[in-house]
């Protein structure tokens, strides 16, 4: 039989050779047993010696929902967790707690590199999408608007004569053309700038925005607020992109859903970041009803703001509006 010294030894020796960290805690969430890499990836500026037998949560306030969790599990019963958990030094870490004779054993992997791998495949495909976009845009501008406008030109031309000869019947039919030529240059117009907003990329996200608001306040809708805070010079044309793409989806879902007297839309620059805050004092939702049925505009924000780096934080509650923050660092 071997002595408990040389059984941990050989314990230690077993996890500091496993590709993950691992931390084993007991009853009262002190810690066992726990290897280097454990320390690495959650951050913890101490010696496996400084942390054994010390409370684990007492190491995690940089890791808050982990703590809660850990929390929980020693204090509260709970049994096994998952999390995913960005660290301060913005690692991406994948912790699992598992449940074992008499404490917890964790589980934490480093996922920054398969992240990265992701967020570039999005990127990749949000390109091609505003690629395929902006395709569309000059296909309509260059080859459908001049056709509607030569249209045009060649009914204008026409009309005395069709006034002055034709029988009523024919003069409303022209007419009726002629309407029916303007909505559709109308339509495809607000088409074509919904798919490429010329303003965004000649004049800035500012400016861009600013038409959005000037576009939708209508006289019975609700009132839009466009708000500016500091000093916005052009930013790099893809946050440009992905902010004008937030805030369009943003205002439609508040115009759509919210059934809001006052909507809001602010731009505020801090020093190494930008915000843009929608806020809308209508109907609300329920957060957690929203699934895979339910649209997919406030998803693709989301995975196209954090692919910029970026936080996407939605409160809502039934009855107390909306209000989606999007923090950009620059
Ligand atoms: N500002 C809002 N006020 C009230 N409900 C909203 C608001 N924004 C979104 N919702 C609700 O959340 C759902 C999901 O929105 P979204 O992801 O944009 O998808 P979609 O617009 O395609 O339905 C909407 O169907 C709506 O029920
Ligand atoms: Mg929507």
């Amino acid at each position: 039989m071997k002595s408990s010294t040389e059984i941990y030894d050989f314990l230690s020796s077993i996890i500091s050779a496993a590709p993950y960290g691992i931390i084993a805690v007991d009853m009262i969430g002190e810690v066992l047993l726990l290897n280097e890499q454990a320390l690495r990836y959650l951050e913890i500026g101490h010696s496996p010696n400084e942390v054994i037998e010390k409370k684990l949560v007492d190491f995690l306030p940089h890791l808050p929902q982990l703590a809660n969790v850990v929390n929980q599990c020693i204090n509260f019963g709970r049994e096994n967790f998952d999390v995913s958990e960005t660290s301060p030094g913005r690692r991406h870490l994948t912790i699992r707690g598992r449940q074992i004779l008499n404490g917890m054993i964790l589980t934490i992997e480093d996922v920054t590199a398969t992240k990265e791998v992701e967020r570039a495949t999005l990127n990749a495909m949000l390109d091609g999408q505003e690629k395929e976009r902006r395709r569309w845009a000059q296909e309509i501008h260059d080859g459908i608007g001049p056709v509607l406008s030569s249209i045009k030109m060649n009914l204008d031309e026409v009309q005395e004569e069709v006034y002055a000869k034709s029988s009523p019947r024919y003069q409303d039919n022209f007419e009726t053309a002629q309407e029916l030529l303007k909505s559709v240059t109308r339509d495809l117009r607000s088409i074509s700038h919904d798919l490429m907003p010329s303003a965004l990329e000649d004049f800035g996200l500012v400016s861009a925005l600013d038409s959005l608001c000037k576009k939708f306040q209508t006289g019975d809708g609700p009132a839009l607020q466009f708000i500016v805070t500091g000093e916005i010079q052009r930013l790099n044309s893809s946050i440009e992109l992905a902010l004008y793409r937030a805030g369009q989806e943003l205002l439609h879902n508040a115009l759509k859903y919210a059934k809001a007297t006052r909507i809001s839309l602010q731009l505020i620059k801090h020093r190494d970041s930008i915000v843009l805050m929608v806020e809308d004092d209508g109907i609300g939702f329920n957060k957690n009803q929203f699934g895979a049925d339910n649209g997919i505009g406030l998803k693709n924000i989301a995975t196209r703001i954090q692919s910029t780096g970026g936080d996407f934080v939605l409160e809502t509650e039934e009855a107390h509006g909306t209000m989606v923050i999007i923090e950009i660092p620059l």
